[in-house]
């Protein structure tokens, strides 16, 4: 492609270090697509006679139906994706194919392949994320007043119902998504036309290829243009985000469904079996998707870290995008649908959990309240109280409710019967009413409002 400037051939060191057709072949749709574009573009301002363009958009075509066949031989020495299908068009239909990258640079070609890789992949992971937001809905209502232990520490805290906290992950992964659509908003920019860096002399239209691209509008500055890797580290920045909501809830089912907690079961689909020990139903997706974020979030930083310090405007560095966005990429839109196949299918233990909720004096918190509203307590004296009541209770080896009137009385004399109707775990959290709260109304107001938001 520059025979005219070199008289030998690079060191097959280089040639290795160089390439990039090993993992940029997979941009190859995306850049006929651009190409097809470019073209069109080009005669459509008289650059380009329509028939020369109309040769290169159907050369163009006959090379994608090539590689999705395998019948195209990807070559190391032409570098990298954009010169491989350059050079098989010269090959298919000769002079016009060299016509093709006027008024163009590779340097604003792959900005714009990969961003329309990355656009793509924003468009799929959309579709996921609001997969698991339907499945985690359908839990939180099939449960929404199933009372488990709520922790802190995960130490027992409090009771909540199963559905709030199912409902807490419909939370963090909607954020997940209103991140995801601010991201592709913005990538939604087109490159192609900046050329090596300072734009052209031919009159190119490059509102024109930013529309037949899907684009929103071209770039606003060349420069900019070819530099510019933002758009990759969003997407990132998102899927680390994303990932490591999915390690937690990940982390919680391979907890929770252990012999101790028994809280769920994972469905034999989505859980292994052991070649030593005969009853073992390990959740190795769950832990597989807790280390996912690991290499998810190392992608984000190995690309912050080659973008960091890189002088305007393009360098051959920035070469290194794609392999780390591919691998994070493929990794999150996986993790997404296994998460997605072990929340549709796991079953909660409502026994199980209703047992844990009223095990660990997880109602403590409702005997203070109770003392501060009916006997008027400063709350620090209510806190005391109960503390000597929880310790009352250890010691004989009961909880709280278990203990009698006369037991509660001889720490406090004001204690009367009416005490025991907040001391059951469906009080409790039928009783945390506030906004957001755990009460089963509250909840099932905010699955009618995902519902709806979801359609
Ligand atoms: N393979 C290159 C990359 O991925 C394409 C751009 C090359 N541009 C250049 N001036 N060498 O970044």
């Amino acid at each position: 492609m520059w025979g005219g400037r070199f008289a030998g051939g690079p060191d097959a060191i280089m040639e290795a270090i160089n390439a990039s057709i090993g993992f940029d072949k997979r941009l190859a749709p995306q850049d006929i697509e651009g190409s097809r574009a470019h073209a069109a573009m080009l005669a459509a301002v008289g650059i380009l006679s329509d028939k020369d363009a109309d040769a290169i958009r159907e050369g163009l075509l006959t090379i994608l139906s090539e590689i999705e066949a395998g019948e195209f031989t990807f070559s190391a020495a032409l570098e990298d994706i954009h010169m491989n299908v350059e050079a098989r068009l010269t090959e298919l239909i000769g002079e016009p194919a060299k016509r093709l990258h006027t008024a163009r640079s590779r340097n604003d070609q792959v900005a714009t392949d990969f961003r329309l890789w990355v656009r793509a992949q924003c468009d799929e992971a959309e579709g996921l994320l609001e997969e698991l937001l339907r499945a985690l809905l359908a839990q939180a209502e099939a449960g929404a007043d199933w009372v488990m232990p709520g922790f802190t520490h995960l130490q027992t805290a409090q009771p909540v119902t199963w559905g709030h906290h199912m409902m807490a992950y419909v939370e963090m992964v909607s954020r997940d998504l209103s991140r995801l659509r601010d991201a592709r908003d913005r990538m939604n920019e087109s490159p192609l036309g900046a050329a090596a860096l300072a734009g052209t002399s031919f009159p190119i239209d490059r509102h024109a290829t930013a529309e037949a691209l899907g684009f929103d509008r071209p770039s606003a500055n060349s420069l900019d243009a070819v530099s510019d890797r933002d758009f990759a580290l969003e997407f990132l920045s998102v899927a680390t985000i994303s990932a490591m909501h999915l390690s937690r809830l990940a982390e919680e089912l391979v907890i929770w469904s252990s012999a101790q907690f028994r809280f769920v079961t994972l469905s034999d689909r989505w859980s292994t079996g052991s070649s030593i020990m005969p009853q073992k139903r390990n959740p190795d997706a769950a832990e597989l998707l807790r280390a996912k974020v690991g290499r998810i979030f190392g992608a984000n930083v190995a690309l912050l870290t080659v973008m960091k310090g890189l002088p305007l405007a393009y360098s051959k560095d920035m070469q290194e995008d794609k392999e780390q966005v591919f691998d994070a990429a493929d990794n999150w839109l996986l993790s997404l649908r296994a998460m997605t196949g072990m929340v549709s299918d796991m079953s909660a233990n409502r026994e199980a959990l209703r047992a844990a909720a009223a095990s660990g004096f997880s109602t403590a918190t409702d005997l203070a309240d109770w003392l501060v509203r009916r006997l008027e307590l400063p709350f620090r004296e209510a806190h005391h109280v109960t503390g000597s009541l929880v310790a009352k209770a250890e010691a004989k080896g009961c909880d709280l409710p278990d203990l009698t009137l006369q037991e509660m009385q001889e720490v406090h004399a004001g204690i009367t019967e009416e005490v025991f109707g907040v001391l059951t775990v469906e009080a409790s959290v039928a009783s945390r009413e506030s906004y957001g709260g755990t009460a089963p109304a509250q909840v099932r107001a905010q699955i009618a409002r995902w519902r709806e938001v979801l359609g």
